[in-house]
């Protein structure tokens, strides 16, 4: 009896552990920039949501807008030894050193959303998430077509169409990648010399500074602004309260155009309030998880895969609404 107790205890305690092994997780920390739009929040949810999905033992960071606590986070991942670490560089530049300890600690990098500039790409996997240079390219694209299509005139009578632009945080690639591709496509186009650029100011990615600004610009060229082009949603929703508190009337005095897609901007243009947005899409978990696993496997996965981005105008916003995700 006693030896059937006994091996009953073992074949019990083997079974326990070969079941632990088999459920051991894998635990990857994630470094998020903080929580400054609508299009962030959806971002984490989706990171979150896809995480446990796959059964992923999860160690998320909030950075607060700070690249410094985002060091921290990672310096606290490698202290952990997760299994991989993954982030999105709230600026471009100063990733060099804490990449470099990732490395030498031999813990896989993968990069969200923004992209980063380091002296050696080795220093990280793969980045998974969006083009925003094509994004600042869109634009343009749907802004002169409107123009165009439109017949619009200025409004003070001149002969250029005055525009004014609201960039997101400074040195994140998002608004570097939106206002080249933007330049680009507008020094490219054949009717480049009809556009003026009044004037272009951070405001930061959030809705406050976006009102904040709009109000500014609006006090020097009150009469003049035909256009705004937003670095993203939440910052178009703060302008549009500055310029109806102006007595302004959005998307018709002033077009409106910005980027993210989210749900704000739909309801916006529902309203007769905005114009067109370029779509960047937030609902970057899935695919996150996915090249992580290849990565932990083994597997070689694309240095850069980009998630898919359309165009939605005021036209078919009350359409599309019910399907939108975020
Ligand atoms: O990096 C993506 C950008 O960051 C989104 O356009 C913006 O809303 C967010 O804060």
């Amino acid at each position: 009896m006693k030896l059937f107790k006994t091996l009953l205890a073992v074949s019990v305690g083997a079974a326990m552990a070969v079941s632990s092994v088999a459920s051991a997780k894998t635990t990857i920390g994630f470094s998020q920039i903080g929580a400054e739009s609508e299009w962030r929040t959806a971002n984490t949810n989706d990171v979150k949501a896809a995480a446990e999905k796959h059964n992923v033992d999860l160690k998320f960071s909030d950075a607060q807008q700070k690249q410094e606590n985002q060091i921290k986070a990672i310096r606290t991942f490698i202290a952990q030894k997760v299994d991989l670490i993954g982030f999105v560089p709230i600026v471009a530049t100063g990733w060099d050193n804490i990449l470099r300890e990732a490395k030498r600690a031999k813990i896989p990098v993968l990069i969200m959303d923004r992209d980063l500039t380091v002296s050696d790409d080795s220093l990280y996997v793969a980045k998974i998430g969006t083009d925003s240079y094509t994004e600042g390219q869109k634009v343009f694209a749907w802004l002169d077509d409107y123009i165009t299509k439109n017949n619009i005139k200025p409004r003070d009578g001149g002969d250029k169409i005055n525009l004014v632009i609201l960039e997101g945080t400074v040195g994140s690639s998002a608004a570097t990648g939106r206002a080249h591709g933007f330049d680009d496509a507008l020094k490219a186009s054949p009717n480049k010399d009809k556009y003026n650029i009044l004037a272009s100011q951070t405001g930061d990615f959030t809705r406050q500074k976006g009102q904040e600004v709009m109000e500014s610009f609006i006090k020097s060229y009150r009469d003049k602004i035909d256009v705004l082009f937003a670095h993203n949603d939440d910052m178009a929703l703060g302008a549009i309260q500055s310029i109806e508190a102006a007595g302004l009337k959005p998307s018709k005095d002033i077009i409106i155009v910005s980027v993210d897609g989210v749900k704000g901007i739909f309801q916006a243009m529902i309203d007769g309030k905005a114009n067109a947005t370029v779509e960047c899409n937030p609902l970057q978990g899935e695919l996150f998880f996915e090249t992580a696993e290849k990565i932990l496997k083994g597997e070689s996965v694309p240095k850069s895969v980009f998630v898919e981005e359309g165009v939605y105008t005021a036209d078919q916003a009350a359409e599309v609404f019910p399907s939108r995700k975020y």
